[in-house]
C-alpha cells in the first residue's frame, strides 16, 4: 500500500519508521495532541521513555500501571511508548483495540533471554512447579505461566501462595533472588538477566557513596544482589519515585534506567538525583531498547496507525489468563 507521502505502509508495519525524515517546522507535541482528540487515543508511557515523550503521555507508570490503565481505557487506540512485551501485553488485554508502538524493534534483553521452545522443556521438567513470569517476557511466556507479575507485586503475588506450593519464576533471576530473600522461598529460578539493571558498578558505587556521604542509593529489584545489599531501599520504578517524593533526604543515588529521573526532578526539583555508574565505558545507563522510540515515530505512528501489534487469537486468549490473574491478585492486594 503506497500513500501520498510515497511511504509503504505495509513494509512500516513489519519494521517501523526508520529512514521517514519528520518536518522540522512541525510542533509535534501539538500535532500529537490533535491526533489524540482526532482518534480517541491514549498515549502511555513506561518512565525509561525519553522525556519529551514522558511530556506527551497521557499516562506514565511503571509496567503494573501501564497494564492496568491499558486494561481500563475506552480509547480506541492505545499508543504504547515502551518496548513490545509491554504493548503486546496491552493488545492481549484489548482485543478489539488497534495497538501501536512507535518502534517495532523495541525489544528487551530480559524477555528474549527466555525463549518459550525452551522455557517449555524446563517447566516439563518440573510439572510439580506453579509457573510465576514477571511481566517482562514474550506472549510464548506467558501463555505457559500461572500468574504473571510486576517488579511491584511480585512479592505480594509470592506471599499469597502456599508455603509448600513449588514455583518456577522466570525470566529475571535478580528479581527472583530477591523474592527468595525475602519471603524466604526458594523458587526455582530461570537465568535470565536484564542487560540495564547488570550493568551498575559496586566499586564505582561506593566510591561514589563515599564522595556523597548524605545521598541515600535507591535500586531496582532487577539489579544484582551486590547492588541491592547495599542500597537504602529497593522497589519498582513508581515505588522508587514516590519514595524520593516521600523520604526526607536530599540527594538519591538511582540504581535504574536514567529514564525515571525525568519525573523525580519534576516530583522533587529541589532533590539532587544521581545515576548510579555502569561499569562501561560510555558512563550510559539507557536502555537501549527503550531509547529507539522518538517523539518523531511517536507522531508519524499516531499519523499513519502503524507499527501495530499483531497477535494470533489462540495465543493471545492463552496468555491472558495470568494477566488476569495478576490483575485481579493486584486488585484485592489493594495495589491499584
Ligand atoms: P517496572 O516498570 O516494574 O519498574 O520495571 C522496570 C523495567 O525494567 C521495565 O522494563
Ligand atoms: Fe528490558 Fe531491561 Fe530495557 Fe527494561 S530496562 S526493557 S528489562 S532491557
Amino acid at each position: 500500500m503506497l500513500v501520498d507521502l510515497g511511504i509503504d505502509l505495509d513494509k512500516v508495519n513489519r519494521t517501523g519508521f526508520y529512514d521517514i525524515d519528520v518536518d522540522p517546522s512541525l510542533d509535534l507535541f501539538a500535532e500529537i495532541e490533535k491526533l489524540k482528540q482526532e482518534k480517541n487515543a491514549i498515549v502511555l508511557a513506561h518512565y525509561y521513555q525519553e522525556p519529551d515523550i514522558q511530556d506527551v503521555a497521557d499516562y506514565i507508570g511503571d509496567s503494573l500501571g501501564l497494564a492496568q490503565k491499558a486494561e481500563a481505557t475506552d480509547a480506541s487506540m492505545i499508543v504504547f511508548a515502551g518496548v513490545h512485551f509491554m504493548a503486546e501485553t496491552a493488545k492481549i488485554l484489548n482485543a478489539n483495540k488497534k495497538v501501536l508502538l512507535p518502534d517495532l524493534k523495541a525489544g528487551c534483553s530480559l524477555s528474549d533471554s527466555c525463549p518459550p521452545p525452551l522455557f517449555k522443556k524446563f517447566k516439563e521438567a518440573h510439572p510439580d512447579h506453579l509457573v510465576i513470569s514477571y511481566i517482562n517476557c514474550s506472549a510464548g511466556i506467558k501463555a505457559l505461566s500461572d500468574i504473571i507479575c510486576t517488579s511491584s507485586n511480585a512479592k505480594a503475588i509470592v506471599d499469597s501462595l502456599p508455603r509448600e506450593q513449588k514455583i518456577i519464576f522466570a525470566p529475571d533471576k535478580n528479581l527472583g533472588a530477591y523474592i527468595n530473600k525475602t519471603s524466604g522461598r526458594d523458587m526455582l529460578l530461570w537465568n535470565g538477566a536484564c542487560m540495564v539493571h547488570e550493568i551498575f558498578s559496586l566499586q564505582k558505587i561506593t566510591k561514589l557513596k563515599e564522595r556523597h556521604p548524605e545521598a541515600k542509593l535507591i535500586a531496582h529489584p532487577e539489579c544484582e544482589d551486590a547492588v541491592l545489599r547495599i542500597a537504602d531501599y529497593i522497589g519498582s520504578t513508581t515505588q522508587l519515585l514516590k519514595y524520593t517524593q516521600t523520604d526526607k533526604s536530599s540527594s538519591y543515588i538511582v540504581a535504574t534506567e536514567t529514564g525515571i529521573l525525568h519525573q523525580m526532578q519534576k516530583n522533587a526539583p529541589s532533590k539532587t538525583f544521581i545515576p548510579a555508574p555502569p561499569d562501561n565505558a560510555c558512563a550510559c545507563n539507557d536502555c537501549p531498547h527503550m531509547k529507539l522510540n522518538t517523539l518523531e515515530k511517536l507522531y508519524l505512528c499516531m499519523k499513519y496507525e502503524v507499527p501495530e501489534i499483531m497477535m494470533d487469537e489462540e495465543l493471545r486468549l492463552q496468555a491472558k489468563k495470568p494477566i488476569d490473574r495478576m490483575l485481579e491478585l493486584s486488585r484485592q492486594f489493594g495495589l491499584v
